[in-house]
């Protein structure tokens, strides 16, 4: 079926209200395709989305059998059983509580000595697995998807970057200090986002409200690569009251979504 194009901003009320949403479309795109390649993203933003489908596995019986899964990025020099890797997070929060098979499992290796030869294997595994269906997507302050940091290029591809001040500051608390934080970082490119059949990004509370903004008014840069969400033509974003509060036209984007609901048709910006 050809789907509308459309950029959809879904505003909740709060954290809660995010996560439900959020796991409601994954689940959506899981029952309808069993064989679903998801694009994983780690962070605070996305724990209680994975909260939310753990319990639709325990309690209403979603599947993962044959869901496949590639993680966005991953701390350099980290070894994957290290607490703070984005490997533990993911086993941790996400794959230990459902069916996931660990062979259709993949997260960029911090330890890889051929770093390029890495990345590019990494590419042709997303494309041998047929491409992501769905990638979800945090937001940093400073505009990133990925570790896709200010100065990305936008037609960027899996590769080593480094990490801004701001980010390894922002990530210092699951750290214990600033100097402890990994100062490079594996990430899929926004040119491998944009590939995705669908993007969902999450964002909760108010020190994200100018990176939202940015990313959904804002002109396209590569200052802020979530702007590049505005080239894709399925994106969903879900955010809370707190984080969209910046956005001029939030009037407009929950008029869209009331419409799109009375017209039971796809209706988008
Ligand atoms: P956070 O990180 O969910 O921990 O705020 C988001 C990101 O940096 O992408």
């Amino acid at each position: 079926m050809h789907a509308v194009p459309r950029l959809r901003v879904i505003i909740e009320e709060d954290y809660n209200g995010i996560s439900r949403a959020a796991a409601s479309i994954i689940a959506k795109e899981i029952r309808t395709k069993p064989w679903t390649v998801l694009g994983l993203a780690t962070g605070s933003t996305p724990l209680g989305t994975y909260r939310e489908l753990i319990k639709m596995h325990r309690e209403d019986g979603l599947s993962f059998s044959l869901v496949r899964t590639f993680n966005l990025d991953e701390y350099f020099g980290l070894p994957p059983d290290n607490p703070q890797s984005y490997h533990t997070f993911m086993f941790e929060n996400f794959f230990d509580q459902v069916n996931v098979k660990p062979e259709n499992i993949s997260i960029p290796d911090g330890m890889v000595a051929d770093v390029e030869l890495f990345c590019a294997s990494y590419e042709e595994s997303i494309r041998k697995a047929g491409g992501i269906d769905l990638q979800l997507l945090g937001i940093g302050r400073d505009g990133h998807i990925g570790f896709n940091e200010p100065g990305s290029s936008l037609g960027s591809r899996t590769r080593l970057k480094t990490l801004a001040e701001e980010t390894v500051r922002d990530n210092a608390r699951f750290f214990g200090g600033e100097d402890k934080v990994p100062r490079l970082a594996l990430t899929m490119g926004i040119g491998t986002i944009l590939e995705a059949r669908k993007l969902l990004m999450l964002a909760s509370g108010a020190e994200k409200a100018g990176a939202v903004k940015n990313a959904i008014e804002g002109p396209l840069s590569s200052q802020v690569t979530a702007s590049a969400l505005q080239l894709h033509p399925q994106v969903t974003v879900v955010i809370d009251e707190q984080a969209a509060k910046q956005l001029e036209k939030r009037e407009y984007y929950r008029y869209v979504e009331k419409m799109a609901k009375s017209v039971e048709h796809d209706t988008g910006i």
